[in-house]
């Protein structure tokens, strides 16, 4: 049996997602593409244990490159105690060993986590597609798609490389709404982890609500806010894109639009992440350094293993 074919008609409460860093972000990318159309909760959790709410009635996917990252492990037992339906994503660690007679997707092994993410995100979606009862992803129709978006680089949308160039000197803040808010998250933490350089990110409609008030700082502190818009937002979040660009302006602060016409909602997903990754291994290049490593990451887990 297939671990997506694992479905529940009834009885399922909610899906839990969990999982860190690069491990983590395949399940925002489900949770921001599907919760709409689930009819019970769909959350991540990146942190130690599991909310309260998750019972023996709910599926928990427990997602850890290395299998040996302490948040992860801490959440899998909970949900083993608690006697949550479990599915497992991992290359082995700690997890694996602890996995007996519980669905494992292994993942292949000797890349970075963060890099890793076609491979999770493959997974995982059947996984939540199926708990929640709709149609699952053609992935190979998918992946057409997506190369022949490439092709369009340098002609609908500059190129990362013209991108990485214009905002080398700039700290971008990636602006999403609906699903590109995971993507916006996305951009973020692999100019952290790629470039080892300073990004943030935000989502709209939140950001009006409150990061507008500093906008007249950013020419000051170098930032470039990159809008990630979506062919399928309404109106009302096109006119607050606009709005924003506009109130943006006023501080002589221009903002980036980044749009990929014709595309679906999942398409537009992961076509704008590939395009954002490769911003962020250009942004490494330019910034000379290795785009791989992860020395500090490494660090803090061997601290926190010594100390414990
Ligand atoms: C490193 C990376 C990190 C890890 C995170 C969790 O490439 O992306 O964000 O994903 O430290 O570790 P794993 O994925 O092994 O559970």
């Amino acid at each position: 049996m297939t671990m997506a074919s694992q479905t529940f008609s009834s009885g399922l409460h909610g899906v839990c997602i969990a999982g860190m860093g690069g491990s983590a972000i395949a399940g925002q990318m489900a949770k921001t593409l599907l919760a709409q159309k689930a009819q019970v909760p769909l959350i991540t959790w990146r942190d130690y244990n599991l909310p309260r709410c998750v019972t023996k009635d709910w599926a928990v996917i427990s997602v850890s490159y290395s299998g040996n990252t302490e948040e992860t492990l801490s959440g899998f037992e909970t949900a083993k105690k608690v006697g949550s339906t479990l599915f497992v994503v991992t290359t082995g660690g700690a997890i694996l060993e602890q996995s007996k007679d519980l669905p494992v997707a292994l993942l292949p092994k000797g890349i970075q986590p963060r890099a890793a993410l076609p491979a999770i995100f493959s997974i995982v979606l059947p996984i939540v597609e199926a708990l929640i009862g709709v149609g699952s992803t053609d992935f190979s129709e998918l992946s057409v798609t997506l190369e022949g978006v490439v092709k369009r680089w340098g002609d609908e949308i500059m190129s990362p490389r013209d991108l990485a160039e214009r905002i080398s000197s700039f700290v971008p803040l990636f602006l999403g709404s609906g699903h590109l808010i995971s993507v916006a998250y996305r951009a973020k933490c692999q100019i952290n982890e790629n470039a080892k350089a300073v990004a943030f990110s935000a989502e709209l409609p939140e950001a009006n609500h409150n990061e507008v008030e500093a906008s007249h700082m950013y020419q000051k502190y170098g930032i470039v806010p990159i809008f990630l818009r979506s062919t399928h937002e309404s109106k009302r979040m096109s006119a607050r894109f606009e709005a924003t660009d506009a109130v943006y302006r006023q501080s002589d602060c221009a903002p980036v639009h980044i749009r990929l016409n014709g595309l679906s909602e999942l398409e537009e997903t992961l076509a704008i992440t590939h395009y954002l990754d490769m911003l962020s291994v250009d942004a490494a290049d330019i910034r000379g350094v290795d785009s791989v490593r992860v020395d500090k990451i490494a660090e803090l887990k061997r601290r926190l293993t010594e100390g414990s």
